[in-house]
């Protein structure tokens, strides 16, 4: 194979250069012209949801590589992330008998059922997600930064979530009362619209 010259380097520098800036202009002409539609009543092409599904699950796993989980299995550290899901996550997520709010159902990308249709997740990267959140998506981070056993308690929880119907959810979660049922209608489209 021959060895490029100098002078050709050079080109193949200067082409690079004009293409990435080109592509910088288009960017901002796209953006500056307003002509792409941020409503969230419609969602994503397919191949957008496929694109940014696929960089938000790398970016999990990536991130979450070095975290060493915690043995998960004591019934406290579930009850305990039972009632922190009941507080903080239900009312977007849904619960075994309190189906989601309609109006979290709405969010693009919609908040899934997560005792129903959760992704497949290791234990630690349910951990990531839960104390770092997911940006862009309205999936908020854990309040507190230095409490990463009541994070570990809610994944606790969510492993034992997809076994739980409504009577051992309110257990779990509420001692017993009732799931509060303010909002207790169907999702628009429940989980069709994640990330369209
Ligand atoms: C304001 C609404 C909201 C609240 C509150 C919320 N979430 Fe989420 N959550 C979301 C949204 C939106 C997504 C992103 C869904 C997607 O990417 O398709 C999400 C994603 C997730 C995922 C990944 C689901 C998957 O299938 O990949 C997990 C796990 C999760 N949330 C757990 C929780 C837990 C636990 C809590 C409470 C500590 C919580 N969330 C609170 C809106 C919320």
């Amino acid at each position: 194979m021959r060895i490029p010259s100098r002078i050709h380097l050079k080109w193949i520098a200067r082409i690079v250069l004009i293409t990435f800036g080109e592509i910088l202009l288009g960017g901002f002409l796209f953006a500056w012209s307003g002509l792409y539609s941020v409503a969230a009543s419609r969602g994503h092409l397919a191949i957008t949801n496929a694109i940014l599904t696929f960089g938000m699950r790398n970016s999990v796993k990536t991130h979450a590589a070095g975290i060493v989980p915690p043995s998960l299995d004591s019934n406290d550290l579930i009850t305990l992330g039972a009632a922190h899901f009941q507080s903080g996550c239900a009312h977007c997520h849904g619960a075994p008998g309190a189906p989601i709010n309609p109006i979290a159902g709405s969010m693009l990308p919609s908040p899934p059922n997560l005792a129903t249709s959760m992704r497949e997740w290791r234990d630690r990267e349910l951990f990531w997600i839960v104390k770092n959140g997911i940006k862009y998506t309205g999936m908020s981070a854990w309040v507190a930064d230095q409490r990463d056993d009541e994070v570990w308690a809610v994944v606790a929880f969510l492993k034992r979530l997809p076994a739980l119907d409504a009577a051992a959810y309110r257990d779990l979660a509420l001692g017993g009362l009732p799931v509060p049922r303010k909002v207790a209608v169907k999702s628009r489209q429940p989980n069709a619209h994640r990330r369209r």
